[in-house]
């Protein structure tokens, strides 16, 4: 199970990927903007925080599969490492993913708001799904739903590709979403240090660390009693 992070905040990057067990970053046109910088230098600078190995998912604008192919040929050489373009499940999206999987350019397939869109990226070679769960809830739809019946499908066909459920606004959708199988999950940086919070974990080890230095004296740990 894949746990990413979706944002392109360098900052963040930096704080979370030292902090937590992150398998990688993906992006959106969306969250590139937000930064406000040169769009490559944004990109590589992301690539030397998280290294070659963690994944980084980009996605194109072009409008047709040749756009798209060019994006991806693009950005796949200047970028490197485990680099996976992402590509909206449009007609001329799905053309160029069975494209790129000739050329052995790895594809997430983005947008996606109904499982059989997510089939189709599949059959076209799409390595990674990205259902937007809360995009889904939002229009009165089922977003864990959808990513539930894509891992069934995936199953029970024998599909190597796998979800990664994304457009997460709360922490019970992303555990609803595990708890349906998904094989990964990307959210923003407020919603992953989420995953961790309590206040009764907080009031214990406050209590614990009280209870000892009542007994061994204050900033006495296990290794200097
Ligand atoms: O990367 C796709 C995902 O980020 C969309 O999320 O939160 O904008 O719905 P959101």
């Amino acid at each position: 199970m894949l746990i990413l992070l979706d944002t392109a905040n360098l900052e963040g990057i930096r704080k979370l990927n030292d902090m937590y067990p992150i398998d990688g970053i993906t992006t959106n046109p969306s969250i590139i903007v937000k930064e406000k910088t040169n769009f490559i230098d944004l990109i590589k600078e992301i690539r030397s925080i998280i290294g070659t190995d963690k994944m980084l998912h980009v996605q194109t604008l072009g409008t047709t599969a040749l756009e798209i192919v060019e994006e991806a040929e693009y950005l796949n050489e200047k970028i490197g490492g485990n680099f996976y373009v992402k590509i909206p499940v449009t007609d001329e999206g799905i053309k160029a993913m069975k494209i790129l999987k000739e050329k052995s350019i790895k594809v997430s397939a983005t947008s996606i708001i109904t499982a059989l869109q997510g089939l189709i990226a599949a059959k076209a070679g799409a390595e990674y799904v990205i259902p937007y769960v809360n995009r889904i809830d939002n229009i009165s739809g089922d977003g864990v739903g959808v990513v539930s019946e894509m891992v069934c499908i995936f199953e029970a066909y024998g599909f190597k590709t796998k979800v990664l459920a994304a457009s997460f606004k709360n922490v019970d959708q992303i555990k609803r979403a595990c708890l349906a199988g998904t094989h990964a999950i990307t959210a923003a940086q407020d919603i992953i240090t989420q995953l961790l919070q309590h206040p009764l974990t907080d009031w214990s080890v406050e209590q614990f660390t009280k209870d000892w230095e009542n007994m061994y004296g204050k900033g006495k740990r296990t290794n200097n009693i």
